[in-house]
């Protein structure tokens, strides 16, 4: 169902790489919602994915960039307002790869080549766009950006190693360019703090099928889908939140207020049982 939220806006949408991906939701539902859009990703995820058959369905352009350039994520900026025709509304930063996670790598044992690599991709990646597109005035007044991030960035999650770190920084960088580009230009920053969700990106990270159900038992509302995910972009794009900025906002089904929840807790016991020796005590060697 469309509401026509985001009639006659214009959008760039980073990080769609196949039909699994949270960009990609996001690209179908910001068309569904009136906007006109360009998308964007790595040029190998261009060739690799399915990324030009989105921008057929959505007669949409594809523009290639590595969001670890600064002039690729410039021209990014030059070449939508130029299809579409004016400054850009909303934009979607989508985009997180650990070559750590990648390789197996603990934290205690990291690549500090890789992590510098983590942080570049899926963090510094956010302030090079906000960069760019500030230099260009490339974003109309009121203008929304938004990135996508996860609790790890706050509480220790088992598996999600030095990915915790860049959204640390992620979130930072929307609340230190929220400041200052809100100020100077009423562009508003935010992001959304998203469920574990099953993509290419999130079934990298160690234990994802479980930690999956774990969040799902302790959410009241249950895990968030990256529909709905989706959903949250457009309202975070539109008229409706003008006044929203520098916030992390959790879309999560209530998992990051709980402690614990009767599901899990009977998932719990029921785990523990095949652990314990005839008096009830745990075996843990
Ligand atoms: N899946 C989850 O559980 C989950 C939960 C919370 C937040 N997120 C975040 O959502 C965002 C999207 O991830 P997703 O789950 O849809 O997975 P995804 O794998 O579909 O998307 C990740 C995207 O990052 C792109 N990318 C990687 N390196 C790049 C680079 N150098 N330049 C430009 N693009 C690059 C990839 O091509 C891909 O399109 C990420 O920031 C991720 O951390 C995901």
């Amino acid at each position: 169902m469309s509401y026509g939220l985001l009639k006659g806006k214009r959008g760039i949408i980073f990080g769609a790489l196949n039909e699994h991906s949270i960009a990609w939701k996001v690209a179908v539902k910001a068309v569904e919602e009136g906007a006109t859009i360009t998308i964007s990703n790595t040029a190998l995820a261009i060739r690799m994915g399915e990324i030009n058959e989105l921008g057929k369905q959505l007669n949409c352009e594809v523009i290639p960039a590595d969001a670890t350039c600064y002039e690729d994520l410039q021209e990014v900026f030059r070449r939508s307002q130029e299809v579409l025709g004016g400054k850009i509304d909303f934009v979607l930063h989508s985009i997180g790869m650990s070559p750590n996670v990648r390789k197996g790598r603990a934290y205690d044992d990291l690549d500090y080549t890789m992590l510098n690599k983590t942080l570049d991709i899926s963090a510094i990646s956010f302030h090079k766009m906000l960069q760019a597109a500030k230099k260009l005035d490339a974003i109309a007044e009121y203008g929304s950006v938004v990135a996508l991030t996860y609790m790890a960035a706050q509480r220790t999650i088992f598996g999600y190693n030095d990915m915790a770190d860049a959204k640390a920084m992620l979130e930072s960088i929307a609340r230190s360019f929220g400041y200052i580009y809100g100020r100077e230009r009423n562009v508003r920053i935010n992001t959304i703090s998203q469920s574990p969700t099953m993509t290419t990106a999130g079934s990298g990270i160690k234990g994802m099928d479980r930690l999956f159900d774990y969040a799902n038992r302790i959410s009241p509302l249950g895990n968030a889908s990256a529909e709905e995910c989706a959903d949250y972009c457009m309202v975070m794009f539109s008229d409706l939140t003008r006044k929203v900025t520098m916030q992390n906002l959790f879309h999560d089904g209530g998992f990051s207020s709980m402690g614990m929840s009767l599901s899990a807790m009977n998932t719990y016991e029921k785990g523990l049982e095949e652990f314990m020796d005839e008096n009830g005590n745990i075996i843990y060697g």
